[in-house]
């Protein structure tokens, strides 16, 4: 059969070498296919909207009054067929191609949001280290690499800093660190944890610079502890001067009166004046002996810190109507001399808060010898209130007192429940030039 009676059996709706007339407009699913594949749904539709118009056109024009109903019927459905297949792969393809887009947009968003934390990160002024369940530094920020150094990444944190992260976040003090270029500066850390599903716990830990408060810090602590010191050894003078001068002149003057209100060649008349004199002398003695125990008591620095509180709570025992008692536990023993003193003056001001304040029947000074030097100064009075502490400046020079030896400092107290005033002070260390325990 020549190409030329092929056309036209076609044209008049025969069997195309034997293939059935329907299957002829099957042949479209190809076309229909390719533009459902690259246009969606619109280039199905379209392009069998196109193939319909032809065979309406072809049927109307070549087989018009051959037409059959069943004739008719096989051609729509196949062209139903063909619109509908067209259609669902063109929809699918549409489907694909938006869930396509949609993760398209997603990596966009993602990117941009991770090019913005990034920016966050690095532009942070304060350095920012992220380290992984092991305590690994897995990433730094511009500021951590210049104080850090780049080698910090991929090394434990303590490699860098010196300390474990827990150490680091449970001391809540300012970590001194000298950085790549050799400066000594102070931060504050504080951590975050960082959530990564399915992943290893992350921290980003912020080093806040906190070096110039830190310095007005010790520079004020250093300044305190230097009035401290000028106010101590000005009582010591004092206290050494009134000994040996004024007192030695009233024991002397109280000795003599005594000698001559004993001699029987006294005239019975001056008796009575020289005893008046021995009296008032022997007064002006003991209250020179009081101020004197009180500027600085010279059995602090001879006999060490527990005979001073002794003398101490018998001088408040007879003082007042208060029951003073003391009590020392653990091995007592002689320490450096700044920490008895510093101990001796918490238990002072305390014992005269008591006296003045507290409106007691009894009190308690408790010394505990160990790694630490424990004062406590207990009383069954009124109590007082957190806003009674701010008042006068007793309370406030312990404070001051215990800052500078690395002490802690704690009162405890109720309305109507009495007051606990305690201190610790570490045992070994005498002064120190510089305190963590006072950092907020
Ligand atoms: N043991 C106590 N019982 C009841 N109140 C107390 C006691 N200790 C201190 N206070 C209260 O705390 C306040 C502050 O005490 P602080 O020693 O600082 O100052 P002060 O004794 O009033 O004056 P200063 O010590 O400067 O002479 C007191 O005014 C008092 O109200
Ligand atoms: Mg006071």
């Amino acid at each position: 059969m020549s190409s030329h009676t092929l056309v036209l059996r076609w044209l008049h709706g025969a069997d195309l070498v034997g293939i059935p007339a329907p299957l002829t407009s099957s042949l479209m699913l190809i076309p229909v296919l390719y533009a459902a594949l690259n246009f969606g749904a619109a280039g199905a539709i379209a392009t069998t909207s196109w193939a319909t118009a032809l065979f309406v056109l072809h049927w109307l024009v070549v087989h018009y009054s051959q037409i059959t109903s069943a004739h008719l019927w096989i051609e729509l459905v196949s062209m139903a067929v063909l619109a509908a297949s067209g259609v669902i792969v063109g929809q699918s393809v549409d489907v694909e191609r938006l869930g396509r887009r949609r993760t398209e947009v997603a990596l966009a968003i993602a990117d941009l949001a991770e090019a913005r934390y990034r920016g966050l990160f690095e532009n942070q002024p304060s350095p920012v280290v992220v380290t992984d369940d092991g305590d690994v530094v897995v990433e730094l920020n511009t500021a951590a690499r210049e104080l850090l150094g780049t080698d910090a990444q991929g090394r434990l944190l303590e490699a860098s800093l010196g300390v474990t992260k827990s150490d680091l976040l449970a001391r809540g003090t300012p970590i001194a660190v000298r950085s790549s270029i050799g400066l000594m500066r102070h931060y504050m850390p504080s951590a975050h944890h960082i959530d990564v599903p399915g992943g290893t716990g992350l921290a980003q830990i912020v080093l806040a610079d906190v070096s110039e408060e830190y310095q007005r810090r010790e520079d004020q602590r250093a300044f305190t502890g230097r009035i401290l010191e000028v106010q101590e050894e000005e009582r010591l003078r004092l206290s050494r001067e009134l000994h040996d001068d004024p007192l030695q002149q009233l024991t002397f003057l109280t000795r003599m009166l005594d000698e001559i209100a004993e001699d029987p060649a006294l005239a019975p008349q001056l008796l009575g004046p020289v005893r008046d004199g021995l009296l008032i002398s022997e007064s002006a003695s003991t209250a020179l002996r009081g101020l004197i125990h009180g500027l600085r008591p010279p059995v602090l620095d001879d006999l060490g810190l527990v005979p001073a509180l002794r003398q101490l709570t018998e001088t408040v025992r007879l003082r007042g109507h208060l029951m003073i008692a003391l009590r020392v536990r653990g091995p007592a023993a002689r320490l450096p001399a700044d920490l008895e003193l510093t101990a001796y003056r918490v238990a002072q001001e305390a014992l005269n808060n008591v006296v003045k304040h507290a409106k007691a029947q009894r009190g308690t000074v408790t010394v505990t010898f160990g790694t630490h030097l424990a004062i406590s100064v207990r009383d069954d009075g009124q109590g007082m209130t957190k806003a009674d502490e701010e008042h006068g400046l007793g309370l406030t020079g312990i404070r001051e007192r215990i800052d500078r030896a690395g002490g802690t400092m704690s009162i405890r107290s109720r309305p109507g429940k009495g007051t606990v005033v305690g201190v610790s002070l570490p045992s070994e260390v005498s002064t120190r030039p510089t305190s963590s325990s006072a950092w907020p």
